[in-house]
């Protein structure tokens, strides 16, 4: 199991045959999820500006994105008990390209997962709604694993995307809670985990306070 960048090195040492092939390889491909993630967030850039100007209001308050890093790509393929080589990578990882869209509203991230799956060159692989089923842990969010075509001076590629949608304030949870304890073996402390649940379900409930008051606001206003 490769657990430091130093362990990454002397794996990389023991296969040096190949080294610089690989590295190489492995540089191009990444370059091609980096453009997949050019290509989404451009997608995403253009329904916020069009709702902005039809509704005069923010439906997405944040783009966030990132590329998998090597050692985490090395980590989850070998957790998975897969060998690791460009093709896994391709065909295991769903997630090698995250975007994070934060939305004020939780119908903003039905509303913006609609219209950019509605999207003819868009292809949903997966969905999980983790705000309509929050997982025991009190994470909320909506995730899509969606396929999108990139054109490059070779070919044309369809490249995996993970979009994960979420309201500030499932947002503001999640990276707190991520800094507290994800996948850090704490599960075993249950009141905290308790106390996180908690938290999440406070949140939720104000999210949908919060809608019904922008609601409220727009009935009074006809
Ligand atoms: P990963 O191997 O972590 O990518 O999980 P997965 O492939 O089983 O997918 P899942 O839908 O469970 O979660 C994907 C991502 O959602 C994670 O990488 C986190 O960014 C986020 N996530 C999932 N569960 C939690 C949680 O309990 N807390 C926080 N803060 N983030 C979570
Ligand atoms: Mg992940």
């Amino acid at each position: 199991m490769i657990d430091s960048s130093s362990e990454l090195q002397s794996y990389l040492l023991d296969h040096q045959d190949d080294l610089v092939t690989h590295i190489i390889q492995f540089n191009e491909l990444m370059n091609r999820y980096q453009a997949a993630i050019k290509e989404v967030s451009t997608k995403l850039e253009i329904l916020k500006s069009d709702f902005q100007i039809r509704n005069h209001r923010s439906s997405i308050e944040n783009i966030q994105s990132r590329i998998k890093k090597p050692v985490s790509i090395l980590k989850k393929l070998q957790r998975k008990g897969i060998e690791v080589n460009l093709d896994t990578i391709r065909s295991e990882l769903n997630d090698v390209a995250g975007i994070r869209v934060i939305c004020p509203f939780i119908d903003d991230i039905y509303m913006v997962a609609q219209k950019l799956a509605q999207q003819d060159d868009i292809h949903v692989i997966t969905v999980k709604d983790y705000i309509k089923n929050p997982k025991s842990s009190g994470y909320r969010s909506y995730h899509m694993i969606i396929e999108v075509p990139v054109f490059f001076m070779d070919a044309k590629e369809l490249m995996r995307v993970e979009v994960q949608l979420r309201t500030v304030a499932m947002d503001f949870w999640a990276s707190l809670e991520h800094q507290i304890k994800y996948k850090k073996e704490c599960t075993h402390d249950k009141e905290l985990v308790r106390d996180l649940k908690l938290c999440a379900d406070t949140i939720a409930e104000t999210d949908l306070r919060m809608l019904e008051l922008r609601e409220r606001m727009a009935r009074s206003n006809m």
